[in-house]
């Protein structure tokens, strides 16, 4: 089926300067960019967006990465495009990730992973309501 997926380009990613790298890998697979936008997310913003992981021993360095620079968020559209954007950034953890995936090739710790990626169908359409409220979404 044609999902939405909602993706980041972390603030290393974005530091490196390969979000048009990124933008390619998601072109070349088949997922369009159908809603996007740069920003420097507050702390609660970032806090509110990762409030499923508030209670996990990370939650503090990863709210605190978020902010540390801008990031680049967009709603990716295509056939199957949750799993398929999961495929493209790899594991979590790119010391895991297999090779050739945007974490193995862009990624250097955990937190600093490149780029988030929401995980399931519920997940994706609460993520894309929050940053594109029903607006500035372009697709075909
Ligand atoms: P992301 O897909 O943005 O979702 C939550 C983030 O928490 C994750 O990527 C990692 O960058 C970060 N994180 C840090 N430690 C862990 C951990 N042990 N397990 C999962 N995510 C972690």
């Amino acid at each position: 089926a044609i999902e939405r997926t909602l993706s980041i380009i972390k603030p290393d990613a974005v530091a490196k300067n390969v979000i048009g790298q990124i933008y390619a890998r998601f072109e070349a697979a088949g997922l369009k960019v159908v809603a996007s936008k740069m920003a420097h997310l507050s702390q609660r913003e970032a806090e509110a967006f990762y409030a499923v992981h508030k209670e996990r021993p990370f939650f503090k360095d990863l709210v605190g990465f978020m902010i540390s620079g801008p990031v680049m968020i967009q709603a990716l559209e295509g056939e199957n495009a949750i799993l398929k954007n999961r495929e493209l950034m790899g594991a979590t953890d790119p010391k895991k990730a297999d090779p050739g995936t945007i974490r193995a090739d862009f990624a250097d710790s955990i937190d600093a992973n490149a780029v988030h990626g929401s995980d399931a169908a519920d997940t994706a359409c609460v993520e894309v309501g929050f940053f594109f409220p029903g607006m500035n979404v372009f697709s075909r």
